[in-house]
């Protein structure tokens, strides 16, 4: 009875834990802009890889196709497209059979012949970031024009800037230029308040802990009382009755000191 109950306590705790999961997308190379021709592979990484997330994305053309159906390889929890055209810029997410989405990621495939290779996640408050701004054969470090919003921000003659201590103003949509060369497709780049995700983060891993650690004393618990069960059964029957009777039979005037040894002799019995 006791067991089963422990038992079923301890399977409802992992449940619980494991619907905390949350899957993230990344894609590799990280960047949010890529030539036609390139490769990519995108990943959907999730804490326990039994519960079946799909890729899926939307373009011009599609909308909610699934990695394999028209478009990418799928290889376990990556997707594989080997031979990008313009038609695969889109929006890109992962999806569970439950309809949970991960983030979402935004690529976009150009025949032009420049990129601007910007973070293709939500820069982290206080950060420093990289803009590298390429063409599509080397050399790609040409002196490059960046620009936020439309106006020129500065030239940087060796075609990347580092914005330092990224902060909520330094959002926007960001293309490059190399002059002779042509211009990129723009990018937005967004910036995520530094003490929300860190909290949240931190809860949520303060609550994984509290499950595990949940989990684990449930299951401690119930091996202990699985294994006091077990040695208790083949002598339970007769060993306390027996023990405890003979002082109560043999001496009723007092012996306190036999009668202790009994009990602790008893006791030692039980639990170890
Ligand atoms: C994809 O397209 C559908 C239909 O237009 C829309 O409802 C959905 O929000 C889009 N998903 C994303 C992540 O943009
Ligand atoms: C992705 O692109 C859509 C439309 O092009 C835009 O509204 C959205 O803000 C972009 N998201 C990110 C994370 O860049």
């Amino acid at each position: 009875m006791e067991e089963t109950s422990v038992l079923r306590l301890l399977f409802l705790t992992s449940l619980l834990c494991c619907t905390t999961n949350q899957a993230s997308l990344t894609v590799s190379p990280s960047s949010s802009q890529l030539f036609e021709e390139e490769s990519v592979s995108l990943s959907c990484e999730e804490d326990d890889s039994s519960t079946g997330w799909t890729l899926r994305r939307n373009t011009t053309r599609e909308t909610r196709t699934q990695c394999g159906a028209g478009w990418g390889r799928s290889a376990g929890s990556s997707c594989n497209i080997n031979y990008l055209t313009q038609w695969d810029s889109g929006v890109y997410w992962c999806e569970s059979r439950e309809g949970a989405t991960s983030n979402t990621i935004n690529i976009t495939v150009t025949g032009g012949p420049v990129i601007l290779q910007s973070p293709v996640l939500p820069v982290m408050e206080g950060h420093d970031v990289t803009l590298h701004c390429k063409t599509e054969t080397p050399p790609s470090n040409f002196p490059a024009g960046f620009y936020k919003d439309g106006s020129l921000i500065r030239t940087e003659p060796t075609g990347h800037m580092t914005i330092h201590h990224v902060n909520k103003s330094d959002e926007g949509l960001y293309k490059c230029d190399i002059s002779g060369r042509g211009e990129s497709p723009s990018s937005w780049i967004s910036v995520t308040g530094k003490p929300k995700p860190s909290t949240s983060a931190s809860l949520h891993f303060v609550f994984r802990l509290v499950c595990h650690l949940v989990v684990f004393c449930l299951f401690f618990i119930s091996t202990v009382l699985m294994v006091s069960l077990y040695r208790r059964r083949p002598k339970g029957n007769y060993l306390p009755v027996s023990m405890v009777m003979t002082p109560l039979t043999q001496a009723e005037e007092g012996l306190d000191d036999d009668y202790d040894d009994v009990i602790t002799a008893v006791t030692t019995e039980h639990y170890f």
